[in-house]
């Protein structure tokens, strides 16, 4: 059988020989906030994994909710490798052990508790290459527009900003208030990419999985990422269609 098309146990920049290792562990940030959608977030950080590059890893009180409601685990400051592990493993149609999980991709991993604001994340001298906060709540959004930093989570995201590094920001929910609107473009002029959590049909998505790879691809696209987690658009119509087309009678 074919490994899942982002096995963490791959590493994608271990094929790049020519490039000199940077001596620094500069980590991508991953927020994980109090939205529907904690697939997505797994997605990304297996792509992020499997891509070999190195995650920080903040997870909001509120998104314990959503992982607790979404997948059944409690995820546990003191245990957060094991959970974590859980979580990647996890399918986004609810299977366990749906991905191949390693012990060497999650030495990749460092987890900041969201009520450490004296972490490594919350200065800009830490060296990250950025943040993607996935999934983002409005309560996210409207936190780091206004430059709360009410935990560390908002705080890693207004560093970003302030240190001119790539934030994302996958907002998930529908319909969107006024107030959200407004602060979502003032993301958006402060030099965030705005990426809704919005999954696209033309990619040829046969499972749940497909749909929640799509929007986790796209926002490893708008962190320059490489990966594999959906087929791109090569210019002909009808590959987003998986029924054979009728036959004449
Ligand atoms: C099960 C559940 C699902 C939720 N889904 C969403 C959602 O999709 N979008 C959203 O903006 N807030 C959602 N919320 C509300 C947020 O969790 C809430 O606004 C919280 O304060 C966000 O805090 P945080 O941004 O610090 O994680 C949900 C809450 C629960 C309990």
């Amino acid at each position: 059988m074919e490994p899942p098309h982002n096995d963490t146990s791959k590493n994608a920049s271990a094929d790049n020989d020519s490039a000199e290792p940077d001596p620094v562990r500069r980590p991508w940030v991953v927020g994980v906030s109090g939205a529907s959608g904690t697939p997505y977030a797994a997605s990304v950080l297996r792509g992020l994994l499997a891509a070999g590059e190195a995650v920080d890893l903040v997870v909001s009180r509120a998104s314990r909710l959503t992982l607790m409601d979404e997948t059944r685990i409690a995820f546990r400051d003191a245990h957060w490798r094991t959970d974590l592990r859980e979580w990647l493993a996890r399918g986004a149609d609810g299977k366990p052990d749906t991905f191949p999980v390693t012990e060497e991709a999650l030495a990749g991993v460092r987890y900041w508790p969201a009520g450490d604001l004296a972490a490594g994340p919350s200065s800009g001298s830490y060296p990250a290459k950025g943040m993607v906060i996935v999934p983002a709540s409005t309560a996210c959004v409207a936190g780091v527009a206004l430059g709360l930093s009410k935990d560390l989570l908002q705080r890693v995201a207004s560093v970003t900003l302030k240190e001119r590094r790539p934030l994302v920001v996958a907002v998930r929910e529908t319909p969107l208030n006024g107030p959200t609107l407004k602060h979502l473009v003032a993301l958006d002029e402060a030099g965030a990419v705005v990426l809704p959590a919005s999954p696209a049909f033309y990619a040829g998505a046969t499972h749940i999985q497909d749909l929640v790879d799509f929007v986790a691809g796209r926002v490893l696209d708008a962190a320059q990422v490489p990966h594999g987690l959906y087929r791109r658009w090569e210019g002909e119509l009808g590959g987003g269609s998986k029924r054979e087309a009728p036959k004449a009678r």
